[in-house]
């Protein structure tokens, strides 16, 4: 990864994550190095399958059994200082409590994944403030109604008596975000917070996340299949596919100029404003392989259309820089092929 200046929150380091299952061994996340810096929004884009969430679950230490983390190293640098590989710590210790949900909160698709649907709102907020910071039940109600007032809640006092089935999808999502934020945490995990949502309610969740990312000073990986709400929403951006990162670099540089044959097609299936109704949105033909069974070399190789036969099944394209804040993990952007036929 370069140095370019920006100060890292969280460095993740040749990531290896496994689910060994009695049908074979899942090679989930396969080697995933990734950065995000302070107050820094970074996006992970890739289709279904590709190994985001399981990547995103290895920071908090919650991944589903029986994932594994198999090797590397996932660093927190906090801000006061004293750096902490979280791959090392204890997942039900004391040290990782401390930073999950307090410094790094994450939120989910579907709302219901993080709120109860037992409990009232504001009870959920103020224990989630209570939990990390010593203030009266006044206080941390104060706070709760400024914090839904924060993400857009209509009459926050009332809503901290509502139950979570009484809200709409939307106002959902909202209070979700609310009970995420409740600990000030330095960095918002966002696991594709919007997928379940329409396009409206869509729209204005991503115009919340962002303004909160600036009013919180927040760091924020934003995790998506949607190429252009990733590059809308983020300085950066990580292509994911089949457990690797095969594209990262400026959002703007990705976005505008895709180098890797996959970032390439995940941008034919975004919609563009001057595309007409005449002209039908493409869609990715095939399907992500089963990690269970890796190709051997490059693994966009059963899908690229620019597959070289005895150089992309070989060996693995490292990621090489292709430009400023720009990287790309294909023979065509090195001269690996070269050195290695
Ligand atoms: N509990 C599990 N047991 C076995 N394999 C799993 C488990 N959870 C995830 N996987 C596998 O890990 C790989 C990565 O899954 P992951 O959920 O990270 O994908 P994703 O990129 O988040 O996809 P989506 O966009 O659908 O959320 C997939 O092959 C998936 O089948
Ligand atoms: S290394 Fe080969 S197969 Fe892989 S993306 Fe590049 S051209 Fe395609
Ligand atoms: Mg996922």
């Amino acid at each position: 990864m370069p140095d370019d200046g920006r100060v890292d929150l969280l460095s993740i380091h040749d990531l290896h994550v496994h689910f060994h299952t009695t049908l074979g061994t899942v090679r989930a996340v396969n080697g995933v190095s990734l950065r995000v810096p302070r107050n820094h929004v970074m996006g992970l884009v890739g289709e279904s399958g590709c190994g985001k969430s399981v990547t995103a679950r290895a920071v908090l230490r919650i991944i589903p059994p029986p994932g594994k983390i198999e090797n590397g190293r996932v660093l927190y640098h906090p801000p006061d200082g004293g750096t902490v590989d979280l791959a090392l710590l204890s997942p039900t210790g004391r040290q990782l409590r401390a930073i999950r949900g307090r410094r790094v909160a994450m939120i989910f698709q579907e709302p219901m994944t993080c709120l109860s649907p037992v409990h009232r709102i504001g009870l959920q907020i103020t224990e989630a403030i209570r939990a990390h910071e010593p203030v009266s039940r006044t206080e941390a109600r104060e706070r709760a109604v400024a914090l839904l007032a924060d993400v857009g809640m209509p009459k926050p006092e009332r809503q901290l008596d509502a139950y979570t089935f009484e809200l709409s999808g939307g106002m959902r999502q909202r209070a979700m975000i609310a009970v995420a934020l409740a600990a000030n945490p330095e960095l918002l995990i966002a696991d594709e917070p919007t997928t379940a949502v329409d396009v409206t309610i869509q729209a204005r969740i991503m115009e919340l996340l962002r303004s909160l990312q600036q009013s919180h000073a927040m760091s924020v990986l934003f995790i998506s299949h949607d190429l252009s709400l990733v590059a809308e929403m983020s300085e950066q951006i990580a292509v994911m596919y089949l457990g690797k990162i095969v594209e990262r670099g400026a959002a703007v540089e990705v976005y505008r100029r895709p180098r890797h044959p996959y970032t390439k097609v995940l941008m034919a299936c975004v919609p563009h404003q001057t595309s007409t109704r005449k002209t039908p949105l493409q869609t990715i033909e095939g399907t992500v392989p089963d990690a269970r069974r890796l190709p051997p070399g490059c693994p966009f190789s059963a899908r690229c259309s620019e597959f070289m036969p005895g150089v992309c099944d070989r060996s693995m394209p490292a990621i090489t820089s292709v430009g400023d804040d720009h990287e790309v993990a294909c023979f065509l952007h090195s001269d690996q092929a070269e050195a290695s036929s």
